[in-house]
């Protein structure tokens, strides 16, 4: 089995480590590789960065060495797991498309990896065509404390399911147990886009109203916001419904109401990527409601508010 991850950040890192883990322990029927970003592209810099350090949960470190891609083990990749930000998913896919397994019946399983939705139509009909796309969506917390250096921050569950494609209970069984085994607990979902909406309606509310106030994300549950959190939700049900998605109100508010709980010191994605100057995820997490939105004929003014209150926080930044 030939595993390529894409992208070096927390999650990539996180997943490359766990992966890395089973090869040491003599799974010899695994070579993993990292596909780096093109920071990381050049030889000399990839001899520079050769390791990678992984602190666990216990406060544990670990330092590897990094297997890097080379373009044949991209074309012998079984699965390429694309462990980026949603804006740069298109962009990488592109950049490997001509490389990667089409023969022998065995096209490479793609895994897309991110916050927010909206990539999957972004990417060329060729590779929809060819490759069975998985969405995987995960509660890890991972923290990345400089290049290659990463800390487990807090235990998580994995959801995994198709959302392109027409595959089989093996291939599905294959690729969950591998992943399992490697970081438990990962659950196959023949409905993987129920999931993505819950995430995605949570993160609609935690990650704008954290990166615009400026606050830890327990204080999301704090009565000031309760309003904006139930018109955002409310337009995010309506949207889901004519995408032929099923959400409650109530549920969405209880889920909203259980992370912002359960990761109440945290700093959100998008508030971290926000203090750091980066590009936020917003366009695919509130501007994909908005644009879902325009297509339905259902208006999103909360969505819309907080999509561009956002995008003005990245200009400014
Ligand atoms: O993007 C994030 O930070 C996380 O998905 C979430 C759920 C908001 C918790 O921090």
């Amino acid at each position: 089995m030939n595993i390529v991850i894409v992208g070096q950040g927390a999650m990539g890192l996180l997943w490359y480590h766990h992966i890395q883990q089973l090869v040491t322990n003599n799974d010899n029927e695994i070579q993993l590789h990292l596909l780096p970003s093109k920071s990381l592209a050049s030889s000399q810099s990839q001899q520079q960065y050769a390791q990678y350090t992984f602190t666990d949960r216990n406060n544990r470190q670990y330092q590897s060495k990094i297997n890097y891609a080379k373009p044949q083990n991209i074309q012998a990749a079984d699965i390429v797991m694309l462990c980026l930000k949603s804006y740069k998913v298109a962009t990488a896919l592109n950049e490997i498309a001509a490389h990667l397994n089409t023969k022998r019946n065995n096209n490479a399983l793609i895994v897309l990896a991110h916050n927010g939705m909206g990539t999957l139509t972004e990417l060329p009909q060729s590779i929809i065509n060819k490759h069975n796309i998985y969405a995987l969506l995960t509660t890890h917390g991972c923290l990345r404390t400089a290049p290659l250096t990463i800390t487990h921050t807090g235990a998580g569950t994995t959801d995994i399911g198709l959302l392109s494609g027409i595959s089989d209970l093996t291939e599905q069984q294959a690729l969950s147990q591998l992943l399992n085994i490697a970081l438990p607990t990962v659950t196959y979902h023949q409905k993987i886009k129920q999931k993505q909406w819950l995430k995605l309606a949570v993160n609609c509310v935690i990650n704008p109203l954290t990166a615009i106030n400026n606050i830890d994300n327990g204080q999301v549950n704090n009565v000031e916001y309760a309003a904006t959190t139930v018109f955002l939700l409310k337009e995010i049900v309506a949207v889901a419904n004519a995408e032929a998605v099923n959400l409650e109100q109530v549920d969405l508010e209880k889920k909203v109401q259980e992370v912002s709980e359960a990761t109440a010191k945290n700093c959100s994605s998008m508030r971290c990527d926000v203090l750091a100057g980066r590009k936020t995820e917003i366009d695919y997490i509130n501007g994909y409601i908005h644009r879902l939105g325009i297509k339905h004929g259902i208006a999103t003014p909360e969505n819309t508010k907080l999509w561009q209150a956002v995008k003005k926080l990245e200009v400014n930044s």
